[in-house]
């Protein structure tokens, strides 16, 4: 509760009512302040100093700035003397103009920043702005969907599917990972993930049961790429979609010993063709990625329609 006869006493001076009519629009630093008042640091210091003692003020720090706000859950018995106040001060009209001036200001510099930044915006860091941080915004529009993730490993994909959709089949076709990832969604309360020990290119799903059929990173370890996305499309309700992450073709052999690779990638014909073999239409194939460091991997993401 503000102290009322102290409170009374700030109020009837005119600058501090101003101060607060201001405060009340928005958040200022003295510097700011002074531009809108015309008047010396130390006088309006002195004065939010005051306010600040009665409650009527709050102040937060921002870095090098402290700001000043209107401490509106404390001005009770004030709050319709201090709004009452603008039509009578004869300064209230052209503060409320000054402070537009400075809240443009505050834009300019926002604006200037990305100015400058404009069409080099995806290549400059951006705090907080990360594949990961775009990569769960974007799952969490997955509607309540059945879908399909073959050859899902740990799950990594399959649990960010599943906070949104009706229900994930996660296949595999190691036991360990099946144990793995079984044990991980159960930890992490997942009813609606399910894991199933099998092979790609036959699927352990009824046919015509999934909205979506995931490959991400996996065809290259079909024995028979196209009768895997065959079977994909076995498993799609009529309307269903593919989506395939995979490598495009590269030349580094070593992949086959190093991540059991049975395939060096595809090249976006070799996709379009397996896609369009197995009855898939709209299909939309495109390189999304390449790797700054050798051998350069090259990401290949495809989608298409049953
Ligand atoms: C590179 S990981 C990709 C994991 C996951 N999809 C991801 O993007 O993080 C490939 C996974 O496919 C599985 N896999 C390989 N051959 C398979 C097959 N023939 N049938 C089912 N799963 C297979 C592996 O066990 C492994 O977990």
């Amino acid at each position: 509760m503000v102290p009322i006869v102290k409170s009374l006493r700030l109020l009837a001076d005119p600058t501090r009512l101003r101060l607060l009519l201001l405060l009340r629009e928005e958040e200022l630093s003295v510097v700011e302040i002074q531009e809108i008042l015309g008047m010396g640091q130390s006088r309006i210091s002195s004065h939010l100093a005051q306010l600040k003692a009665a409650k009527l003020v709050r102040d937060r720090r921002a870095g090098k700035n402290v700001y000043y706000g209107y401490a509106d859950a404390h001005d009770g018995p004030f709050r319709e003397i201090i709004a009452a106040s603008a039509a009578e001060l004869l300064e209230a009209k052209q503060d409320r103009a000054a402070l537009k001036l400075v809240r443009l200001k505050r834009q300019d510099k926002a604006r200037e920043y990305f100015n400058k930044l404009a069409g080099k915006f995806g290549r400059s860091y951006c705090p907080g702005r990360s594949w990961k941080g775009v990569a769960h915004m974007l799952l969490s529009l997955v509607g309540p969907i059945v879908v399909a993730d073959l050859g899902a490993g740990e799950g990594t994909l399959a649990q960010l599917l599943a906070r949104h959709a009706r229900q994930v089949i996660a296949v595999d076709n190691s036991e360990k990972m099946v144990e793995f990832g079984a044990s991980l969604a159960k930890e992490h309360g997942f009813e609606n993930l399910e894991y199933r020990l099998g092979d790609l290119e036959e699927p352990p799903i009824e046919p015509e049961s999934v909205d979506l059929a995931l490959l991400s990173q996996a065809l290259h370890h079909a024995g028979n790429p196209a009768r895997t996305i065959a079977a994909a499309y076995r498993i799609l309700k009529p309307g269903g979609r593919i989506a395939i992450l995979d490598l495009l073709s590269h030349q580094f052999e070593k992949a086959r010993e190093l991540y059991a690779d049975l395939w060096l990638g595809f090249s976006e014909a070799q996709l379009d063709e397996m896609l369009r073999e197995a009855g898939f239409r709209e299909i939309d194939i495109a390189v999304v990625d390449r790797e700054p460091d050798a051998p350069h991997f090259q990401t290949l993401f495809a989608a298409a329609a049953k």
